[in-house]
């Protein structure tokens, strides 16, 4: 089978192809032909010498994948040949505390990940794809998805009415505005030019400001929303951005720390979080649960995943160029087997 690695972590051209075995299902396991792969942030971020934890040179990149179920191991009950599945970002993390084998498990950074033409694994660490959904828009959902969930769901659930705001035109931040409308939540959104905030209208955004033209959104937030502040903020940006995000904040809301994009150091005012006994809770995707129910909420709801790119396995080095570029609106894909859905 044909896959992917990044050989060393010294930049994007570090991405080689390999011809390797495809492995047995042994007890408990499922033989996957993977279709789909989605990319992160965190997969070009390793690459770059961005990524904040430790990366291991040599693995197969990516976390998030749509795939077949091609041969069931001894003992398996839950998957048949023919069903269709997605990875879980966080392949043992069930429910409840995290599980000890946390960072060990992760993909892209400790063990190999995705972006191959077969991958075996535990038949726990899959969940079923929605018929309703393609492979490349199932490819999507793992981590990006599962994250703006978790993001909005977690804590305090937003309810209808509140106000939700968004960093960004990211995969993370695209699914924070489509599933934070979809319960009726009025959503503020933020981007860095003309052309990204039409798409974030379209896509439902009530209003959208330009971080290049207005260095001080948060306090342009704060005016949008009549001096009370957003209930939800999905932080995206990192150390870049959180002291404007903790402008923007209501009384008693809720800022949940996701991303890194930024690497100004952060300038955070004390008193714009003790003044307004906001909490910030940082998260890492989300369990199982999370994102089996991120996946119920996106197919009964009937939100599409927004794909900006599908690349083909033998261009998988572009798409990662592509992402780095930050051209992008929602996800970028590689489609991997021919055929399909
Ligand atoms: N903790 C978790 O559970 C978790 C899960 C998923 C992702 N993440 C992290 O969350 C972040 C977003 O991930 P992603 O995969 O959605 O990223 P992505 O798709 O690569 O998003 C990139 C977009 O974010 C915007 N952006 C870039 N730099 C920015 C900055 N300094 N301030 C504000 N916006 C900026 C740009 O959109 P505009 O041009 O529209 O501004 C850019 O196109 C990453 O740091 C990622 O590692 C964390």
């Amino acid at each position: 089978m044909r896959t992917y690695r990044f050989d060393a972590l010294t930049g994007l051209d570090d991405l080689h192809q390999h011809e390797e075995p495809v492995a047995e299902p042994q007890r408990g396991e499922i033989l996957l032909r993977i279709q789909a792969v989605s990319l992160n942030y965190r997969d070009i971020a390793m690459p770059l010498g961005r990524y904040p934890s430790p990366a291991k040179p040599g693995l197969i990149p990516t976390s998030d994948a749509a795939a077949e179920v091609m041969e069931v191991g001894e003992g398996v009950t839950q998957f048949r040949p023919g069903d269709r599945v997605i990875g879980a970002f966080h392949p043992r993390w069930f429910g409840g505390e995290r599980p000890r084998s946390f960072a060990a498990d992760s993909y892209g950074s400790a063990q190999d990940g995705w972006l191959s033409e077969y991958k075996v694994v535990s038949q726990e660490a899959v969940v079923p794809l929605p018929d309703g959904l393609s492979w490349e828009e199932g490819s999507t959902l793992p981590c990006a998805a599962a994250t703006a969930w978790c993001a909005l769901a977690g804590g305090t659930p937003i309810r209808a009415g509140q106000t939700v705001l968004t960093l960004g035109t990211g995969g993370v931040s695209i699914f924070a505005v489509q599933l934070a409308k979809a319960v009726g939540a009025r959503v503020i959104a933020t981007t860095s030019s003309a052309d990204k905030a039409e798409r974030l209208v379209a896509l439902g955004a009530d209003e959208v400001l330009n971080y290049r033209e207005l260095p001080d959104w948060g306090d342009a937030v704060r005016e949008l929303t009549g001096g009370r502040g957003v209930e939800r903020i999905v932080e995206v940006g990192g150390s870049s951005t959180i002291g404007q995000s903790l402008k923007a904040v209501a009384v008693d809301g809720e800022v949940v720390l996701v991303g890194f994009l930024g690497s100004e150091p952060a300038n955070i005012d004390y008193f714009d979080i003790q003044g307004t006994y906001a909490r910030l809770r940082s998260i890492s995707v989300g369990d199982r649960g999370n994102l089996v129910e991120a996946v119920r909420a996106i197919g009964e709801s009937g939100i599409r995943p927004v794909i900006d790119a599908v690349y083909p396995f033998e261009d998988a080095a572009a798409a990662f160029q592509h992402l780095a570029s930050g051209e992008h609106v929602g996800k970028v894909v590689v489609r991997i087997a021919a055929g399909g859905s």
